[in-house]
């Protein structure tokens, strides 16, 4: 079965940052993706695809704009019904909201409902990929990727170690179980079909140098294996990371020690970095997470994306879902937008959406499998409509170009832009 998918289509034929943003993406007003066995086999203009391609089933979106799926780099799919919880700052808010609620996962059927309803929530937001933290249970994980399976998406998910006495009684594991059940979960996942497996110690605070040795240890021998975990979000928790590691360098260095740093490595948030940690993360290209919703909703500060992206930092975009106050990848750049605007910088509406696509598959090492509309890469891809509300329609009629026609959507759009979402060459739904 062969479909050719009929619209205005974007595909990014260079990273954004390091070039000419105008230039980096090839827009077709009237263009075409073939899509075969999950995979996309042909992107070019509509009536040549239409002419070699004679069996295909057409789905036509006339002027809907044809894009990857969005990759959503850091979430925490178990917050998702305690998202937009008011009033505290990181750890307050760690303490207060998430802590009790990530301690029912340890029950399945829970686990398995909240999954579902993340996942549901994330492709009815034009989202096909997530990079999630589970909680310390293995049931949350295995619930998890099996909801991800039977939705076919390709998912990056690991159990959240944390065994520390930061974190409260019922939601501790230890050194050692961490070590066990992370290497049990990852054995079973990673590799299965479109699952991979992270190894995810929460950060450093909430684990003793024990654990992040014995992560350490795990991540080394099983090096194609991504590790993700929280650096430098707040500058409470970098002081606290301080006394608890009097000997580390920097909030990196107690992830370097016990061989938690690495290339395919994902630290999210990376707001508040000193030279040497930039160094090192750019050195390695190591994956940093821009979370600018949390980071605003948390008050945890004004991450250097220009800075960081122009240097060639491997850097993606994320929701952090329940910290970030959305589960739209669309409102996350955004808020992009806005937070390098208090920089003083204008990012470009390509910077904006490549990050939400390839820049995030680069960030998870995912470059070439999924974010990007190309011959080989596996079909996940979103329709969006860039005029889904008055408001939106009215402003894109005065569009000179593509990027004016994409940028009132990325500043004013939601879910209700997402016309359409395919997933392993499966279409999903329609609006
Ligand atoms: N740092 C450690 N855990 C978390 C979390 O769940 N959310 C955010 N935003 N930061 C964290
Ligand atoms: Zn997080």
């Amino acid at each position: 079965m062969t479909d050719l998918l009929l619209g205005q289509t974007l595909t990014f034929t260079d990273d954004p940052f390091t070039t000419d943003a105008e230039t980096a993406a090839e827009h077709d007003s009237r263009g075409g993706v073939v899509v075969e066995s999950g995979k996309i086999v042909a992107v070019g203009h509509g009536d040549d695809l239409r002419h070699d391609f004679p069996q295909a089933e057409v789905t036509d979106y006339g002027n809907a704009l044809i894009t990857a799926g969005f990759v959503d780099a850091h979430v925490h799919y178990p917050q998702t019904g305690i998202i937009a919880s008011w009033g505290k700052r990181l750890i307050d808010w760690l303490n207060t909201y998430t802590f009790p609620e990530e301690m029912r996962f340890g029950n399945a059927d829970y686990a398995g409902d909240i999954a579902g309803r993340y996942l549901d929530l994330a492709l009815a937001h034009g989202t096909t990929t997530v990079a999630s933290y589970c909680t310390i249970h293995p049931e949350s994980v295995d619930a998890l990727f099996q909801a991800a399976e039977a939705r076919q998406m390709r998912i990056i998910a690991g159990k959240t170690c944390m065994d520390r006495d930061t974190a409260p009684d019922g939601l501790r594991d230890t050194a050692q179980s961490a070590y066990d059940d992370s290497k049990a979960l990852l054995t079973r996942w990673h590799g299965k079909g479109r699952a991979g497996y992270a190894i995810t110690p929460r950060f450093s605070p909430t684990s003793t140098a024990d654990q992040l040795q014995a992560l350490g240890a795990l991540w080394a021998e099983h090096p194609d294996c991504l590790m993700q975990t929280h650096l430098s979000e707040q500058l409470d928790e970098i002081d606290w990371v301080r006394g608890l590691y009097p000997n580390a360098r920097d909030y990196l260095d107690t992830y370097e020690m016990f061989g938690l740093l690495g290339a395919r490595g994902v630290y999210g948030h990376a707001i508040h970095l000193e030279q040497r940690e930039k160094d090192r993360l750019a050195e390695l290209g190591a994956g940093l997470v821009h979370c600018p919703t949390s980071n605003t909703f948390i008050g945890s500060g004004l991450f250097d994306l220009m800075g960081l992206a122009s240097a060639g930092q491997r850097v993606g975009l994320a929701t952090d879902t329940g910290g970030g106050s959305s589960f739209s990848m669309l409102r996350t750049m955004a808020a992009a937008y806005e937070v390098a605007q208090l920089r003083g910088v204008a990012v470009h509406p390509a910077q904006l959406w490549w990050l939400a696509t390839e820049g995030s598959a680069r960030a998870l090492h995912l470059h070439g499998t999924v974010g990007r509309l190309q011959p080989g890469a596996e079909a996940d891809i979103a329709v969006i409509d860039l005029a889904s509300t008055p408001a939106i329609a009215q402003r894109a009629t005065r569009a000179e170009d593509v990027w004016s026609a994409i940028f009132p959507t990325i500043m004013m759009g939601d879910d209700r832009a997402i016309r359409d979402v395919w997933v392993n060459g499966q279409r999903r739904a329609s609006a």
